[in-house]
């Protein structure tokens, strides 16, 4: 079978070297476009749909980095190689940052030109295949929007990617506003249940009755009013998953009914003869504390246990403080992006001020705090809503892991390099020499500091 031929973009403002670069590509069997400048650039992916280009960082009409940002939207699947003029690091770095693939640097050898094109066409082709592979597995994964990477929020990530695909009984417990539900969300999205119902019943907003009926449904007749037969969440969730929050607020009798659906998956519509079999999977938070309910009988014992089969404990914000960076960020991105708003960062007495808080209201405080701050377009509301002996410095708070200034620049210092390292391994495929080089620092260094770090490949 003949192969379709590959087709390469060259940009550069230097006739002379355009002219040099394509004899020696074509010959190599690759199809040739050239391009002076960036309108032109533009035009021609346009048109001719190229597989690779070979990008001048320095042009006259267009920063390099720009023109590869415009490459990028108007397509990904084309790989581009930035040429850069005398080993410029730091544009190395930030091209590929900005989604660059590979780079060569001027005085050109055409070896290297061949091999580091041959290298790029290959691993494109593997990582456009892997990636859709990912997308897939990933398509409703709201584990992406689950921030942070300090070891708590490590070690719970593991732990809901081990119990997903299970049948378990979840008890997922925590402070208001911890990420309860973000969790069960994140585990029903990974479970071979995806595709089917996630259901969620909040306990504590309804009156005992209702709650039963909302629960189980009713048979035509089973009470005043009850007009026809109504299907409970439990049959809608069939076959998908369901999440009964603050399951520490359900009566007891109501618990005694649980407690006989968990064991037998079956249970009878109020009013109702038949038995209804289900097949759900259940998943139950609360910010109660569950012991105590038992020691004071508002809380069986036996269900307890029988949903506790795995418990995921989230601890409150003010116990991984070190998190608030990443998620600073990403609430930024997020609604900068849905308000159409302007604000790239957060100054750095403000943050000083969020790590010394104690947010009792956890990550959904600290989520409302950015959102404010977005929409009025300045930090003033931060005053508002942190107490003034916080911003004063006068309080030290219980139980709070206070972070002295030097840990903060430590902490943040640690942030940047994490982040560096990771985008520029993603784009040397985990190529630790080439990142190394990127980088500027020794590789063994590079070794200690993924390993520090924990990065994962
Ligand atoms: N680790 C996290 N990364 C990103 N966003 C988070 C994280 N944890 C919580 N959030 C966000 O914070 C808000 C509150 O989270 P969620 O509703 O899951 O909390 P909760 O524990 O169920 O609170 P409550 O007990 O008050 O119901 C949500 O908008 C959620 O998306
Ligand atoms: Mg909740």
């Amino acid at each position: 079978m003949k192969q379709k031929k590959i087709i390469i973009l060259i940009i550069d403002d230097d006739p002379e070297l355009l002219g040099v670069l394509s004899e020696f590509l074509s010959k190599e069997g690759y199809t040739i476009l050239t391009a002076e400048d960036g309108k032109t650039a533009i035009e021609i992916i346009k048109n001719n749909h190229p597989d690779l280009i070979l990008l001048d960082i320095g042009m006259p009409d267009i920063n390099g980095i720009d023109l590869l940002g415009r490459i990028k939207i108007l397509s990904k699947r084309i790989a581009v190689v930035m040429l850069s003029a005398h080993g410029d690091t730091n544009t190395i770095v930030s091209a590929i940052r900005a989604g660059a693939d590979d780079f060569i640097t001027k005085p050109y050898d055409n070896e290297n030109i061949k091999t580091t094109i041959k290298r790029t066409i290959e691993r494109k082709a593997l990582s456009s295949e892997s990636g859709s592979l990912k997308k897939k597995l990933k398509s409703k994964d709201d584990l992406v929007n689950f921030i942070g990477d300090s070891n708590q929020i490590l070690n719970i990530k593991k732990m809901i990617e081990q119990v997903a695909n299970t049948e378990l009984t979840i008890l997922v417990r925590g402070e208001s506003g911890t990420g309860k539900e973000l969790v069960t969300r994140g585990i029903h999205c990974l479970s071979n249940r995806r595709d089917k119902p996630f259901i969620k019943v909040n306990c504590a907003t309804l009156p005992e009755n209702l709650l039963e009926s909302e629960l189980f449904g009713y048979e035509r007749g089973a009470f005043t009013g009850a007009q026809r037969a109504k299907p409970g969440r439990f049959e809608f969730a069939n076959e998908g998953t369901i999440f009964l929050d603050e399951i520490g607020e359900m009566p007891p009798s109501l618990q005694a009914k649980l407690l006989q659906v968990l064991e037998e998956k079956e249970f009878n519509r109020l009013g109702g003869k038949k038995s209804v079999k289900v097949d759900v999977r259940i998943i139950v938070a609360t910010n109660r504390d569950l012991e105590e309910g038992i020691r004071n009988g508002s809380f069986r014992e036996d269900l307890f246990y029988r949903l506790n089969e795995v418990t995921i404990f989230l601890p409150p914000l003010r116990e991984h403080k070190e998190d608030i960076y990443l998620l600073v960020d990403f609430f930024l991105k997020k609604y900068t992006e849905l308000y159409g708003k302007d604000v790239t960062s957060i100054s750095s007495t403000t943050i000083g001020l969020f790590m010394n808080y104690d947010w009792p209201g956890n990550i959904r405080e600290l989520e409302n705090l950015i959102k404010k701050i977005i929409v009025l377009g300045n930090e003033e509301v931060v005053y508002t809503v942190i107490p003034h002996d916080v911003v004063e410095g006068k309080v030290i708070y219980k139980n709070t892991k206070i972070i002295p200034l030097k840990e903060v620049s430590r902490l943040a210092i640690q942030k940047a390099e994490k982040a560096t390292i990771k985008s520029v391994l993603a784009k040397t495929n985990w190529n630790r020499i080439q990142a190394a080089k990127l980088l500027q620092v020794s590789y063994r260094s590079l070794l200690s500091k993924i390993k520090e770090y924990q990065i994962r490949e």
